[in-house]
C-alpha cells in the first residue's frame, strides 16, 4: 500500500494548493510566480513548480514541499499538516499512525469526539428540549447537521466522563477549554453545561472551540461562553463560519460580515453562503489578512443597535485602511440578519445588493442624523465627515463628497476645501506573516553558483564550455563544487542530468530542484543570445569573486609569516603575483 504522505503528494497539486493563499501567475511553462507569503517583498520572487511540486522562494529562501507549505503559512506541526492535507486529499489515515499524532492533534479529536457527543445528545430524551428550541428558531435538520449543531447537557461531568472514557486526560480536556478548575484547585468540571452547542471551525473545517447558548428563558445567566484561548483557537484568526463560505466566497467575489453565528446558519439555510461573522466582536487585522485570500470585496452588516454602530465605525475604517473594498449592508426589518431572513429572506438578498459604500454610509450617520439647522449640528457634521473625505485616495470621489456636504450643510464649497485636513496616513496593511525578518540574506555567489548549475542543467549544451573556463574549485561553497562535478561527471557519461544528479545523492531533492526551479525562472522569456550573455557574465562574476578570495586569503597569510620564513614567503609572494595576473586576466 502507498505511504499516505506520497499518495498525499500525488493527489494534491501544490499550485492549488498554494493559489489558495497567494495569487500566482504562470511564469514558463511548468512555473508560477506570486508574492512572497514569508517575506515582505515588493517583486515577486516565490516560485511554485508544478512538474517538481515544490516551491521555493530566492528573497527569502522558504522553500518545500505541501506540508512545508501548510506548517509555515497555517503555523502547524507536521502531524497537523498532514491530517488537513490527508483531509483535502480524501486520503484516509491510519488512527494508529504515530506521525499523525501530536498533542494539538489529541486536542483536535477532543474537539470532534465532544461535538459528536453534543449532536448525539439532541436526540436524547434530556436533549429534546434543545432540538425543539432549534427547530423553534427555524433551522432545517440539514442546517443542525451541517453546522453540528448540539447540546451540552445540564450536568457537572457528562462531557468529562465521556471523553476520559475514550482515553483523554483531564488536562487534556482543560487544554482543549471544554472543562474548568474547581476552585478548591482538584478536579475539573464541564465548562458547557445546558447550552446549545455551535462547534466553531478552521478554515479546513476542523472543529477548534465552540461557542454555547443558553436555552430560551435562562436569562440569569450569560448568553453566550465561548473556550478560552487554546492551543488551537486563537479568537483574533478565526472568522465563523469561513470554512464553510470560503468557496461562496470567492465566486462571489464577494464576502458579507455579519455579528452572530445565528446569522450565518440563517443566511446559509436561505442559500446566500459567501456569509462569516466575526463573533460579536471587534475585526481585528488578522482577519482581514484571511478574508483577503479569498476577496478584496467586503459588505459588513452590523447589528442595528448602538453597540452595533460603534463596531461598525471601528470595522469600516480598519477594512478600508487594509485597501478592501467595504459596502456597508442595511437592514431593512428586524435588528439582525436572522430576524430579518425570519420575516423574509428576499429582504435580506435585496439587503445585500442594495448595500451602500462606506462613505456613503459614513455620511448618513455622520452628517444626516445632525441637527442640520443649528450652527453647532452643522460644525460637528462638517468635522466629522471631512476626516472622513481626507482618508480618500481617489481626488474625483473627494471631489464629489465635498459637494455634496457643501450642498446638504449649507456651507461655501471654497471654505471646506480649505479646511480639509492633511491626508491622514492610512495604517499600512501589515500582515503577520509578512512581519517576519527575512529567514536568511543569501550569499550573492552563492545564488550565482546556483544559478550556472541550474541553467546547465536545463541546457547541457553549455556544460563543454563552461567546464573550460570554470573549474569545480571556483564554486563558492562545497556543495555546489560537489553538484558541479557530478553534474560534468554525468554529462560525460551521456545520462539524463537531473536524473543522474538525483541519483548520486550530493544534495536533497529540494535543493536540487530549487536550483533547476531558480535558473527557468530566472532565463524566463530569454531569448537565446541573452542566455549565452547571462551565462557568460555569471562565469565571470565567480570567478572574479574566486581570484579575490584567494588573493585575500593568501596576502593575509604572507602578512602573518613576516619575514621569518623567507623561503615561503618568496613561494607564497608568486603564488599571488601569479593569482593577480590570472585576475587581471579575466577583466573586470
Ligand atoms: N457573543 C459572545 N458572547 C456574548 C455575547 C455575544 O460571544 N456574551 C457573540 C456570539 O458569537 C454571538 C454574537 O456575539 O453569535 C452576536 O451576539 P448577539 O447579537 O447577542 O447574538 P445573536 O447572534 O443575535 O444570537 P441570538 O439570535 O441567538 O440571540
Ligand atoms: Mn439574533
Amino acid at each position: 500500500m502507498l505511504d499516505p504522505v506520497e499518495e498525499i503528494k500525488q493527489k494534491l497539486d501544490i499550485i492549488q494548493l498554494v493559489g489558495e493563499y497567494v495569487p500566482l501567475k504562470k511564469a514558463g511553462a511548468n512555473n508560477w510566480r506570486g508574492k512572497c507569503p514569508f517575506h515582505n517583498e515588493k517583486t515577486p520572487s516565490f516560485f511554485v513548480s508544478s512538474d517538481k511540486q515544490i516551491f521555493k522562494c530566492f528573497g527569502c529562501g522558504a522553500g518545500g514541499d505541501v506540508f512545508t507549505f501548510i506548517q509555515k503559512i497555517e503555523g502547524t506541526d507536521f502531524p497537523e499538516a498532514l491530517r488537513v492535507l490527508a483531509q483535502k486529499a480524501g486520503v484516509i489515515l491510519q488512527k494508529q499512525d504515530p506521525r499523525a499524532i501530536s498533542q494539538k492533534t489529541r486536542l483536535l479529536d477532543i474537539c470532534q469526539f465532544s461535538v459528536k457527543h453534543w449532536q448525539d445528545n439532541l436526540t436524547m430524551s434530556d436533549g429534546l428540549i434543545a432540538l425543539d428550541y432549534l427547530k423553534q428558531r427555524q433551522l432545517s435538520m440539514q442546517t443542525i447537521k451541517n453546522f453540528q449543531l448540539g447540546f451540552a447537557m445540564d450536568s457537572w461531568d457528562d462531557l468529562l466522563n465521556f471523553l476520559k472514557a475514550k482515553g483523554y486526560t483531564e488536562t487534556e480536556i482543560f487544554q482543549a477549554g471544554f472543562a474548568v478548575k474547581k476552585e478548591t484547585g482538584y478536579g475539573f468540571y464541564d465548562r458547557f453545561r445546558g447550552r446549545i452547542m455551535f462547534p466553531i471551525w478552521d478554515i479546513h473545517g476542523n472543529v477548534i472551540g465552540c461557542t454555547g447558548r443558553i436555552l430560551k428563558g435562562d436569562e440569569k445567566v450569560a448568553k453566550y461562553v465561548n473556550t478560552p484561548e487554546s492551543p488551537l483557537y486563537n479568537k483574533s484568526r478565526v472568522l465563523y463560519g469561513l470554512d464553510k463560505a470560503k468557496s461562496a466566497i470567492r465566486s462571489a467575489d464577494l464576502v458579507v460580515l455579519v455579528e452572530g453565528n445565528m446569522d450565518v446558519i440563517a443566511s446559509h439555510q436561505a442559500g446566500v453562503t459567501n456569509v462569516v461573522a466575526c463573533s460579536g466582536t471587534a475585526l481585528t487585522m488578522e482577519q482581514i489578512t484571511l478574508i483577503k485570500r479569498y476577496t478584496n470585496n467586503i459588505a459588513l452588516c452590523f447589528d442595528m443597535d448602538a453597540a452595533g454602530k460603534l463596531a461598525a465605525g471601528r470595522s469600516i475604517d480598519l477594512v478600508l485602511a487594509h485597501g478592501l473594498n467595504t459596502k456597508i449592508v442595511q437592514l431593512p426589518f428586524g435588528k439582525d440578519p436572522d430576524d430579518c431572513i425570519k420575516k423574509d429572506k428576499q429582504l435580506w438578498l435585496d439587503a445585500i445588493k442594495n448595500s451602500i459604500s462606506a462613505m456613503e454610509f459614513y455620511f448618513k450617520e455622520l452628517v444626516l442624523t445632525q441637527n442640520l439647522h443649528n450652527v453647532d449640528g452643522r460644525k460637528k457634521a462638517a468635522k466629522d465627515f471631512m476626516a472622513k473625505i481626507a482618508m480618500l485616495d481617489d481626488v474625483v470621489e473627494k471631489d464629489y463628497w465635498i459637494k455634496r456636504l457643501a450642498a446638504d450643510i449649507g456651507i461655501d464649497e471654497k471654505l471646506l476645501r480649505d479646511a480639509l485636513p492633511a491626508k491622514t496616513k492610512k495604517n499600512e496593511p501589515v500582515n503577520k506573516i509578512q512581519q517576519q525578518p527575512i529567514i536568511s540574506t543569501r550569499n550573492k555567489y552563492i545564488v550565482l553558483g546556483e544559478q550556472l548549475v541550474g541553467l546547465l542543467i536545463k541546457r547541457p549544451e553549455f556544460l563543454d564550455y563552461t567546464a573550460n573556463l570554470f573549474a569545480p574549485d571556483m564554486m563558492p561553497e562545497l556543495q555546489l563544487e560537489k553538484l558541479y562535478e557530478n553534474l560534468i561527471l554525468c554529462y560525460n557519461k551521456n545520462e539524463k542530468l537531473d536524473q543522474c544528479l538525483a541519483n548520486q545523492k550530493i544534495c536533497d531533492s529540494l535543493y536540487l530542484n530549487s536550483v533547476i526551479l531558480y535558473a527557468e525562472a530566472r532565463s524566463e522569456g530569454f531569448s537565446e543570445t541573452d542566455l549565452k550573455n547571462e551565462l557568460i557574465l555569471t562565469i565571470h562574476e565567480l570567478k572574479k569573486h574566486y581570484f579575490e578570495q584567494k588573493i585575500e586569503t593568501l596576502r593575509r597569510e604572507i602578512e602573518k609569516i613576516g619575514s621569518a620564513d623567507k623561503v615561503r614567503l618568496d613561494k607564497l609572494m608568486l603564488e599571488l603575483q601569479d593569482l593577480v595576473k590570472q585576475k587581471l586576466a579575466i577583466g573586470d
